[in-house]
This record gives C-alpha cells, structure tokens and sequence, in this order.
C-alpha cells in the first residue's frame, strides 16, 4: 500500500518525491494515512490540533471531487478525536490548493515570505 501511495505522490510532487520509506517513517511518528485509488492525504494530530502534511490526487483523476471527499475523511475522524483546528501550509502559487481548501472553509492566517524555493508559503487554517 505504502508503494503504491509513493507512486501517487510522485506523480502529484514530480520535484520532491517521497518513497514508500518516507510514508513508512511518517506513520511511525504518528502520522495518519488515508488513501483511495487516486488519491491520499496525511495529517498528524497533536492535542487539539491537527496538520495536514500532504494530499494529492492522481492528475487523470482531478477535478472529481476526490481531494474534498479525503479531507471530509480527515475532518470526520479528527472530531472523533476532540480536534478543534485544522492547519496547513501551501505554496502562494499553487492555486487549485488555495482554492481546495478556502473551499472547504479554510483561511488564511499567515504568510512565510519566500518559504519554497523563494514562494511564499500560505499558511491557513480551520475551525471545526
Ligand atoms: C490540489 C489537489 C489535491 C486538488 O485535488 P482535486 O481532487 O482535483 O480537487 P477537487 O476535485 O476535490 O476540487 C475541489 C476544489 O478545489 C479547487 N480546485 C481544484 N482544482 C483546481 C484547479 N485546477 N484550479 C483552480 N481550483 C481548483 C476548486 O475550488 C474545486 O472546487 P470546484 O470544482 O467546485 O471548483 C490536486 O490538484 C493535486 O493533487 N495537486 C498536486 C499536489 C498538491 O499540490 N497538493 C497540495 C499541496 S498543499
């Protein structure tokens, strides 16, 4: 399963891989791991606050609804669990993110100037 995440990612992150060892490392430290066919997401929770390490989707797949159905997963799970707020970072110019998630009630609380390679990064967060 691990492999296959690792495809994905690397067809989502073409520049910045991460292999099956990487998502191994990170369920190790407590991260949680959702995947479908074409899609995944990765959060990890502390205490009442959940980050959302990474989502992709499979590019034939986008635009299908599949990254609002992973982070309605996400966000059914983490209540179970008395989180309260959501956060992520995003880089300024990766639009369908920033869209993704103002979409799904996120906003913005804060910028990283020149955080990726010299993008700014969006920092956003959520209320649930
Ligand atoms: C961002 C990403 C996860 C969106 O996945 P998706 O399954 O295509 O998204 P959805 O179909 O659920 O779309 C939900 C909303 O996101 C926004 N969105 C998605 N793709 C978009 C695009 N190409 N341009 C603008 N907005 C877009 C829209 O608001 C959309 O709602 P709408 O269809 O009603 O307009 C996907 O583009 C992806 O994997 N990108 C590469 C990896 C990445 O950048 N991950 C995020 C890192 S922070």
């Amino acid at each position: 399963m691990l492999n296959k995440i690792a495809e994905l990612h690397k067809l989502c992150f073409p520049h910045k891989p991460w292999g099956a060892d990487d998502f191994a490392e990170l369920k190790k430290s407590g991260c949680e791991i959702v995947a479908s066919e074409n899609g995944f997401i990765v959060w990890r929770t502390v205490l009442d606050e959940a980050e959302i390490i990474t989502i992709g989707v499979h590019p034939d797949a986008r635009g299908t609804g599949i990254a609002i159905a992973l982070l309605g997963i996400m966000e059914n799970e983490i209540k179970k669990s008395g989180v309260k707020k959501i956060f992520l970072e995003a880089s300024a110019e990766n639009i369908p993110a920033i869209n993704l998630y103002k979409k799904c009630g996120f906003n913005q609380n804060g910028r990283r100037p020149k955080y990726y390679d010299g993008v700014d990064a969006i920092l956003m967060i959520k209320e649930i």
